[in-house]
């Protein structure tokens, strides 16, 4: 990636903790590729944040490489973004000691997310998941980016690292950028097809079309996808009908025909017809990625390539980063 250019720089990154799903598809992702158009983009995989949480070893090895392969087939070229792991830079771990060392023991206390994990896995309130957002803001730093594009979810580990940032600032002068979150274009909020009151989530695996299932599993889902129980049937979004509504926005987003369109293609057809139309648009909206993801997995040393050239590019930034946080703090040089 050429860096001798005006673009603001955005970085985000991703929580290899579960498999990728049409929701995450139809949503954010299928608008990264426009953001590396027009930002200079970091994105990783959160192979250290994971851990907070126990992991099967054997699955984060092979899930971090799936996701790699998963996230090139969707758009997000390694030729114009930095595409690394985590835990290949080291620097995301020391700067994030030292920033527990401005991180205060009562603002982490109050992050919701760390509530909410600890009311989960109560049996393994680990520091980790504690200092979480503080590796967070060390992530985020160590490139001075402009804006990290985040969910509804992630916002309050931002404003932490805002404070963390001016924080420091404060007592050493103008070391970091103090970034901005970035409201991402959301694209479709996609609906579980089992229980469309509820967002897409692996948790309910009924209800939800994983990028990598097959066909034959896709057209099962759909055709048993909760509609409603009214007596009209029709193919009609409306607030009482979430089922029907969630499908229409489904098929809009894979086929790229407006509400309306729809709506007057299906008039009269009822159900039986609709359903397994979105889910055949769904099956070709996937070929080509589930085609591509495939591809890419055959070559291991391809993705070795990408993730190592990504490494070495966010290393040379991060550790630039690290050696005046270490100088201003008085760490004597090695
Ligand atoms: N915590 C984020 C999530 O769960 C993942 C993440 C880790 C992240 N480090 C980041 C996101 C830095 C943006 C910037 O979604």
């Amino acid at each position: 990636m050429e860096n001798n250019n005006n673009k603001k720089v955005m970085l985000s990154g991703i929580q290899p903790s579960g498999e990728l799903h049409i929701g995450n598809y139809l949503g954010p992702l299928r608008h990264w590729p426009e953001m590396i158009d027009e930002f200079d983009c970091y994105f990783f995989l959160a192979d250290l944040h994971t851990i907070t949480v126990r992991q099967d070893p054997a699955q984060l090895r092979k899930r971090v490489l799936t996701l790699i392969a998963q996230y090139i087939a969707c758009g997000l070229d390694p030729e114009k973004c930095v595409l690394f792991i985590q835990s290949h830079v080291p620097a995301h771990s020391q700067l994030a000691w030292v920033l527990d060392c401005y991180a205060m023991f009562g603002e982490l206390s109050r992050m919701t997310q760390f509530k909410d994990k600890s009311a989960k896995n109560a049996d393994n309130i680990n520091a980790g998941l504690f200092t979480y957002p503080v590796l967070m803001a060390a992530d985020i730093l160590l490139y001075q980016p402009d804006f990290v594009p985040v969910g509804e979810d992630q916002k309050q580990h931002v404003e932490i690292c805002r404070d963390i940032a001016n924080r420091f600032n404060g007592v050493y002068g103008d070391v970091f950028k103090v970034p901005e979150p970035y409201i991402a274009k959301v694209g479709a909020r996609i609906m579980s097809l089992s229980a469309p009151e509820s967002k897409m989530s692996k948790s309910q695996p009924e209800g939800c079309v994983f990028l990598m299932e097959k066909p034959e599993d896709i057209m099962r889902k759909f055709k048993r996808a909760v509609t409603d129980s009214d007596t009209e049937r029709c193919v009609r979004r409306a607030p009482e009908k979430p089922g029907v509504s969630n499908l229409i926005q489904i098929y809009a987003a894979a086929t790229g025909k407006s509400y309306e369109d729809i709506e007057s293609e299906f008039d009269g057809m009822g159900y039986g017809k609709f359903k397994p139309a979105v889910g055949e648009a769904v099956v070709e909206t996937l070929r080509p990625i589930q085609e591509e993801t495939e591809r890419l997995l055959a070559d291991k040393a391809y993705l070795e390539g990408v993730y190592r050239a990504g490494a070495e590019q966010a290393e040379y930034i991060a550790s630039k980063t690290l050696r005046k946080v270490y100088k201003k703090v008085g760490f004597l040089p090695r």
